[in-house]
C-alpha cells in the first residue's frame, strides 16, 4: 500500500511538497493541549500496514518531542509497517561529548529515544563535528543528505566575484565543498567561544579581496554571533558587506534581525526550518531520497 506522510509542527509546506513529488497520501492528525497542557492526538487516516514518515520541524525541540513520540507510539498500535521519522533540521547534536564532569552527553540520550520509536532518520547536514557518523550514537538505519550542492547553485545564480567564507573550523567542512563546487577562493576563519552569546574571530589578511563578494557558510545561525562577529571584521578590514547563507535557520530571540542589523547584505538559509530568510529548496532532494529508500 501506498506510503503516506503526516507533517508535524511547521512542516506542512515541506511534507506537501513531499507527498507531491512522490505521489503520497497527505495523512491528518489533530494534536492538542487539554487544559492542564497535556497532549491529546488522534490519527484520522488509515495507517494499517502502511509505511508512515512523519515530517517535523524539530528546532526548540523540548516542546514537540513528548507529542512526537506519542505519536508514533500511537501509529505503531495502528499498525504501521514502518514510521520513518524526516527531521530535516536533527537538534540535539552540539553536546556529543562530556566538556566538564557532570554534564549529560545529551546527543547520545537524543539519539537513543529517537532510535527507539522509529525504524529510520532522515534528516540534512547534521551537526557532525566530533562524530563522524550519525551511527555512531542512533541504533536505526538514518539517511543523511547535503545542502550543498543546491547552495552552490544559489551563490552561481546570485553572487558574482564571491569568495567562500567558513567562520569557524567546524564550518570548514560545509564552506569548503560549497567553495569547491562554485570554484571560488575559500578561506576559514578562527572561532574562540567564550560562552553561549561571546564569541571572538580572528580573520588572515584578506586585502587581495577588496573587490569580492564574501559569503559566509555555516550549518547553523543559532545566536548569529559567530557571524556578527565575523562582520564585524570583515568591517575592519574594508570588505565588501557579506552574504550569510545558513543551512538551519535555528535564529534564537532576535537573531536574525540582529544579523541584518550587523551588516549582512543578504541572509540566506535552507528550508529545513521555515522560515523568512529560507531561499534554498530542499524539497525535492528529500523526497527522492525519500523514494530511493523506498518509504
Ligand atoms: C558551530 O559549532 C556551528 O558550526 C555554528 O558556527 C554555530 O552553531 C553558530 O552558532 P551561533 O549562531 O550561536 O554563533
Amino acid at each position: 500500500m501506498q506510503s503516506i506522510i503526516f507533517s508535524f509542527f511547521d512542516s506542512a509546506e515541506l511534507a506537501t511538497a513531499i507527498a507531491k513529488y512522490c505521489h503520497y497520501e497527505i495523512g491528518e492528525i489533530t494534536l492538542r493541549s487539554f487544559p492542564d497542557e497535556e497532549t491529546h492526538l488522534k490519527i484520522n487516516s488509515n495507517i494499517k500496514d502502511r509505511n508512515v514518515i512523519f515530517v517535523a520541524n524539530l528546532v526548540r525541540p523540548n516542546d514537540k518531542i513528548l507529542p512526537l513520540l506519542f505519536a508514533a507510539e500511537t501509529a505503531r498500535n495502528l499498525g504501521a509497517k514502518s514510521i520513518a521519522l524526516v527531521a530535516p533540521y536533527l537538534p540535539y547534536m552540539r553536546q556529543d561529548k562530556q566538556f566538564s564532569v557532570g554534564e549529560g552527553i545529551t546527543a547520545k540520550y537524543f539519539a537513543t529515544i529517537i532510535s527507539n520509536y522509529f525504524d529510520s532518520l532522515i534528516t540534512v547536514d547534521p551537526h557532525l563535528h566530533r562524530l563522524h557518523s550519525l551511527s555512531e550514537i542512533y541504533q536505526i538505519p538514518t539517511f543523511t543528505l547535503h545542502a550543498a550542492d543546491l547552495i552552490a547553485d544559489w551563490i552561481k545564480n546570485n553572487v558574482t566575484k564571491p569568495l567562500v567564507i567558513g567562520p569557524d573550523r567546524e564550518s570548514g567542512q560545509w564552506a569548503e565543498e560549497v567553495a569547491q563546487k562554485v570554484q571560488a577562493p575559500f578561506v576559514v576563519l578562527e572561532k574562540n567561544r567564550k560562552s553561549d552569546y561571546l564569541v571572538e574571530i580572528s580573520i588572515p589578511h584578506l586585502e587581495k579581496y577588496k573587490d569580492y563578494t564574501p559569503v559566509l557558510v555555516d550549518d547553523i545561525i543559532s545566536t548569529a554571533k559567530t557571524m556578527i562577529e565575523t562582520i564585524k571584521q570583515l568591517n575592519k578590514a574594508e570588505l565588501l558587506p557579506p552574504i550569510c547563507i545558513g543551512i538551519h535557520a535555528v535564529f534564537s530571540g532576535n537573531a536574525y534581525e540582529a544579523l541584518l542589523q550587523a551588516g549582512a547584505a543578504k541572509v540566506i538559509t535552507c528550508n529545513t526550518i521555515r522560515h523568512t530568510s529560507n531561499g534554498v529548496d530542499l524539497a525535492e532532494q528529500m523526497a527522492k531520497e525519500i523514494k530511493k529508500i523506498n518509504l
